[in-house]
């Protein structure tokens, strides 16, 4: 449990104008203590006073509510006199979420990846054309086909699919992200509709989206809550898409220190990329059919999906070579000031130092493989998965934005 001292500074601007952060969701222990809880790192939970419960409140709506507009909205709704102890007390207990990240400013990001961020994710992490391609051929994705890509970041995948589709949509919890892919849709020319809210809250009626994708993503999900959502959300023959990536540098590469098996961020398995792939693909086995057994007496209203009780099985699985340079602006589109701090050093000299491992490379020294997988679940799927580390990845072209 973490919950920060309240310091009323944190509500330095009275104008500015907060909301309810999208990254907590609201719930009751066992014997009804309301409190919420953050959905992705750094996890935290907070435990809400009931003036603390009825104040969020008044921060829910998209645009926010500035310090005036609430603490009267407050002060409204429970019928209380406005006394000057009392009123201190609301602001103290504003600046203590606030404080928290449970309110935030209203055009505030919630997402570890800020504006540089976005610009390297954008040039440097382009989504492969090939996969977008057999995403399309695989669910005959065509003009009215309804899709959503989830945790979608700056839309190169949802880009490629709305290029087929009019009714193609992009969830994502990052507004830097969303801002670019907006921008990048009107550019195109393509439809694309954008939603800024958690995928973890996947509530959504049956017969929703004919096809879901998720990409490079479902490690930082709930996935039992976003399994949940698609069984029930999915319509009658719908597909889910997982596409899992792993980057893999020789030992010789100039920042093997950060993006390599023995890095300063942690060990990475020497071991082929099926082998990753396979307790994924076992876990969301698992998991779509134990959301689809009727072994189970319950009142379960995710049970009865558009599916007419057809669960989302296994259908097919593609992995992917991609020899691909990972130079400086690939590290600027991966690590996170989070990753930085884990080094000791200040942001600029890390930076400097990477550079100029970089610079002192040959262009041939930066070569790396990032590996792809692609799982296809469908409604009334096959059910059965190929061997994987028999199968045999199919060479893909690397194309940067
Ligand atoms: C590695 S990026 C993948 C982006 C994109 N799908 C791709 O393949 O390039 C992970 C994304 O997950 C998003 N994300 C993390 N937690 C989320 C959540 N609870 N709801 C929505 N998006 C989330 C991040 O903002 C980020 O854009």
């Amino acid at each position: 449990m973490t919950k920060q001292k309240p310091t009323p500074a944190a509500f330095a601007r009275p104008a500015e104008r907060l909301r309810a952060s999208p990254s907590f969701v609201q719930a009751l222990t066992l014997d009804g203590r309301p409190y919420v809880a953050k959905e992705t790192e750094p996890y935290i939970q907070y435990w809400l006073s009931e003036r603390e419960r009825v104040l969020l409140g008044q921060f829910a709506a998209r645009g926010g509510a500035s310090l005036a507009e609430a603490t009267a909205g407050y002060f409204r709704s429970r019928g209380l006199a406005p006394t000057a102890a009392e009123r201190a007390r609301v602001a103290r207990d504003i600046a203590g979420m606030r404080e928290a990240g449970v309110l935030m400013g209203a055009d505030e990001d919630t997402s570890r990846y800020d504006a540089r961020i976005v610009r390297d994710y954008v040039a440097h992490r382009p989504f492969p054309r090939e996969i977008a391609q057999a995403i399309v051929d695989s669910a005959a994705i065509g003009r009215d086909t309804r899709v959503v890509d989830l945790a979608g970041g700056p839309g190169d995948l949802a880009l490629a699919l709305a290029a087929r589709s009019q009714r193609v949509s992009l969830m994502e919890l990052s507004r830097g992200f969303l801002a670019a892919a907006r921008k990048r849709a009107r550019d195109l020319g393509v439809p694309l509709a954008t939603v800024h809210d958690s995928c973890n809250r996947l509530v959504y009626r049956d017969d929703t989206w004919d096809v879901a994708t998720v990409s490079q993503a479902l490690h930082w999900l709930d996935d039992v809550a976003v399994c949940r959502g698609l069984v029930r959300a999915l319509a009658a023959g719908g597909h889910f898409f997982v596409v899992h990536s792993a980057m893999e540098v020789p030992d010789t590469h100039p920042l093997a220190y950060l993006l390599g098996h023995d890095s300063i961020l942690g060990r990475k398995a020497r071991a082929p990329f099926a082998t990753e792939v396979q307790p994924l693909v076992r876990r969301l086995d698992r998991l779509f059919e134990a959301l689809d057994t009727t072994a189970v007496q319950r009142v379960d209203l995710n049970e009865r999906g558009a599916g007419g009780g057809a669960g989302l099985r296994a259908d097919g699985v593609a992995l992917f070579r991609q020899a691909r340079p990972f130079g400086l602006g690939y590290a600027r589109g991966f690590l996170t000031p989070r990753h930085i701090a884990v080094t000791g050093m200040t942001p600029e000299d890390f930076w400097a130092d990477a550079e100029a491992r970089c610079a002192a490379a040959a262009p041939a020294q930066l070569m790396g493989t990032h590996h792809w997988a692609l799982l296809h679940f469908r409604r009334g799927g096959l059910g059965e998965w190929p061997d994987l580390l028999a199968l045999a990845p199919r060479e893909i072209g690397y194309e940067s934005a």
